[in-house]
């Protein structure tokens, strides 16, 4: 049987595919308040506005490439079962090829239905731009597939069973701030080997039972490869 590998990804690792990360400097949050277009109250206080940034979000990722990083872990399914726990929102593991990603946050290239029954239908979104005059099969309008602050994260089930059996979790490119993603790396057995790849890692609160690569994504993949006997 195949060694599972768990990989958590953030922001960081689509940043070499020139999306931008939330806290770094120049990141989104620093440009735009996390009140006025990721809540649910931006949502009914002002739609358009929010309409607008996840437009533009949308419209970023489609014009973004996975990189070297994205496609690595597809390789890695050559030898390993291998899941993609991601907090992005961006498409760019499977366009990288790999095969079975739960993406926490939702995708921004679906929608769902504003209304009562949110999470029963994704509905792809055709191009960048999602309407306040699209609607779902029941009539209510539709908002981009995204969790937003102070909302559940239906996938945690799943991937926590994903984590409970990993031989290998790969945390890359996140900054663990945000609960409960940043709390799966909790819920590995104790011999699950524990990899680390962040330029700031040394910053992030992690114990030393994590090997640490001080590198970007993409800098990082010769060392990944290496370690998982890929060259
Ligand atoms: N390669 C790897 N890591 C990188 C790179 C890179 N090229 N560039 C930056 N990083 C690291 C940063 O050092 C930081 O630790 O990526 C991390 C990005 O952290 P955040 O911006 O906080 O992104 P993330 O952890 O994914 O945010 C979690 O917050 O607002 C929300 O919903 C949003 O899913 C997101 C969640």
């Amino acid at each position: 049987m195949k060694k599972k590998i768990v990989v958590l990804s953030g922001a960081g690792i689509s940043a070499e595919s020139g999306i931008s990360t939330f806290r770094d400097s120049n990141g989104l949050w620093e440009n735009y308040r996390i009140e006025e277009v990721a809540t649910p109250e931006a949502w009914n206080t002002n739609p358009e506005l929010v309409q607008r940034f996840y437009n533009e979000r949308r419209k970023q990722v489609i014009e973004s490439l996975p990189n070297p990083a994205h496609q690595f872990f597809h390789e890695l399914e050559s030898g390993y079962e291998v899941v993609i726990v991601t907090q992005n929102i961006d498409d760019l593991h499977e366009r990288g090829g790999s095969k079975h990603v739960i993406h926490l946050h939702g995708n921004i290239r679906y929608s769902k239905s504003s209304g009562p029954n949110q999470e029963r239908k994704y509905y792809p979104i055709n191009g960048w731009e999602l309407s306040l005059n699209d609607l779902c099969d029941e009539g209510y309008t539709l908002r981009p597939h995204v969790v937003w602050f102070g909302e559940a994260v239906p996938e945690m089930d799943k991937a926590i069973n994903h984590l409970i059996d990993a031989d290998y979790l790969i945390v890359i490119g996140t900054s663990l701030n945000v609960y409960p993603a940043a709390g799966l790396i909790h819920y590995v057995s104790n011999s699950c080997k524990k990899i680390i790849v962040d330029p700031k890692a040394s910053e992030l609160k992690v114990d030393s039972s994590f090997i640490v690569l001080s590198k970007s994504a993409v800098e990082s993949v010769s060392e990944l490869k290496k370690i998982f006997g890929l060259e």
